[in-house]
């Protein structure tokens, strides 16, 4: 299929707005994510819709309508909830669910007796729905799965040769999806959020006067089913709108949120692309401090867009904090990485590991002793071995090393007779710089020069009141950079 490219023009709406009315699909911009619409009456063109996005059929599209009064077409509900959300909200980014009439073909409800509803107040969505004399359904403009489009070339992305026209107007200033709320509970029972958004819980219950609910599977993390990717739905996730059963917004890459206190996180989420990079891997950071979420809502899914495209291996992110627009982001964040979450504690203490051979073994136990009584801010992971029986250096030097490098320890020691064949084994793991000192000035130099991440140490070859010095020079000498950083660089690199 031949997709038309059309402009915001009053003459290119017009023609979207009767490809509309031919049962056709047009890509087009709203404040929150770009739709992708169809004639919601018409049951051939939503199958269209549902074809072209590879949507499941029982996920239901949201109407847009270009009127406050389209409501009443659609639906035999008003109270005084809507009375007032409408009011307060319309056009912009909230959706109702009500019960629908009989117009309202089934397809487009997914097979559900309510339907979604709502008034966009970007100004060309407007005109292509008042144009197309219809209501217009329209789930996001992405290939089901991926991260909603915020932009018309992620829509070109995902859609081109798929539909008919895709209207190339401005960037969404909201850039996640609208607030869902059922309000199928009448006067009775008080509106539930089904879908976050930046309308936020706050927002609506000062506008109600009153309370609003959350579906309870907001405030879930479900397990993800690795094959299909969708959240395992039963007795502790069953969300209340179809779409939240499904994989959303699943970048390429394997992402990872950490959770805490900013500033702590921030140090860790640097700690761990540094170990990343020196395993060859591309690494992208996504963070906003919690001034930033607004900022955070219109980026982010463009944020994960980008790291698709240049190749990304591993997204590392920062929490936002739960409350507000953060709290709406986040239900998109954990999504897009599974829920993979690491929790940061407020002072994560170094953690070094320390393993040894039979040769090593006393020179190591002896370490741990100084470190434990002098440095209480550390965290000592001993590897072993632990005990003097004959053990192969090679095992050890490569369990510290890669400890190091997955990021379960910050930094390692390594210990055997002479220091040499653990600290040749430490070398072999990518990522590692294990250096072998036997003075106090090289265990200056292997920081400061080497950025070494492995210190080794002969047990027999040098006593401990000397190893402790050259441990303490290595801890506290910083990493020189510059010049330093190129090389170890390329060391990273081989
Ligand atoms: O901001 C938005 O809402 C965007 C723009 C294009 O308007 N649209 C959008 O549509 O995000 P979509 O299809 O990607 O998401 C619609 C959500 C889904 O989670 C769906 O399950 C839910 O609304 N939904 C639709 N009808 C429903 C109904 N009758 N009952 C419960 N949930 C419903
Ligand atoms: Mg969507």
């Amino acid at each position: 299929m031949e997709t038309l490219i059309l402009t915001t023009s009053e003459k290119d709406i017009e023609k979207a707005a009767e490809i509309i009315r031919r049962g056709g699909l047009v890509a087009f911009p709203t404040e929150t994510v770009y739709g992708l619409g169809a004639n919601a009456l018409d049951p051939d063109a939503v199958k269209r819709v549902y074809l072209a996005k590879g949507r499941p059929s029982d996920n239901p599209m949201i109407v847009h309508i270009g009127e406050k009064s389209g409501l009443k077409d659609l639906t035999d509900l008003m109270t005084r909830d809507m009375e007032l959300l409408m009011d307060a909200i319309w056009p912009g980014p909230m959706t109702m669910v009500v019960p629908a009439k009989d117009i309202v073909p089934r397809v487009t409800t997914g097979g559900l007796d309510t339907v979604a509803i709502r008034m966009p107040s970007e100004e060309t969505a407007r005109q292509l729905i008042m144009k197309s004399g219809l209501p217009i359904a329209a789930p996001s403009a992405n290939l089901s799965g991926h991260p909603s489009p915020t932009t018309y070339r992620h829509c070109m992305d995902d859609l081109m040769g798929r539909v008919d026209a895709i209207i190339c107007g401005p960037d969404c200033q909201v850039g996640i999806e609208s607030t869902v709320i059922d309000m199928t509970g009448g006067d009775d029972r008080p509106p539930v959020i089904l879908r976050p958004g930046i309308v936020t819980a706050e927002k609506i219950s000062q506008v109600i006067g009153r309370e609003v609910s959350l579906d309870p599977s907001l405030l879930k993390k479900p397990k993800i089913d690795k094959a299909t990717g969708n959240p395992v739905t039963g007795q502790d996730f069953h969300p209340k709108s179809p779409g939240m059963k499904y994989k959303h917004y699943a970048p390429k890459a394997e992402m990872t949120i950490f959770r805490g206190p900013h500033d702590a996180v921030l140090r860790v989420i640097e700690d761990r692309r540094a170990k990343l990079e020196a395993q060859g891997l591309k690494v992208s950071v996504i963070t906003y401090s919690d001034s930033e979420q607004e900022t955070a809502a219109r980026e982010f899914f463009a944020r994960l867009r980008e790291c698709d495209k240049d190749g990304t291996d591993v997204i590392l992110a920062s929490a936002l904090r739960e409350e507000g627009v953060g709290f709406s982001v986040m239900n998109r964040m954990f999504k897009s990485a599974g829920y993979n979450i690491e929790d940061v504690m407020e002072d994560q203490k170094m953690r070094i590991a320390i393993a040894s051979d039979h040769g090593g073994f006393q020179l190591k136990e002896k370490i741990r002793e100084y470190l434990g009584e002098k440095h209480p801010e550390l965290e000592v992971k001993d590897l072993g071995t632990y005990s003097e029986e004959s053990v192969d250096y090679p095992v050890y030097g490569k369990l510290c090393g890669e400890t190091v490098v997955k990021g379960d320890a910050d930094l390692g020691i390594v210990c055997c007779g002479t220091g040499i064949g653990i600290s040749i084994a430490a070398n072999k793991v990518k990522g590692v710089r294990c250096a072998l000192v036997t003075s106090v000035e090289m265990a200056h130099l292997a920081k400061e020069h080497n950025n070494a991440n492995v210190l080794a140490l002969g047990g027999r070859t040098t006593q401990p009141e000397e190893a402790f010095a050259m441990v303490e020079e290595w801890l506290t000498t910083e990493f020189g950079g510059g010049r330093h950083k190129r090389r170890t660089d390329l060391l990273d690199e081989m």
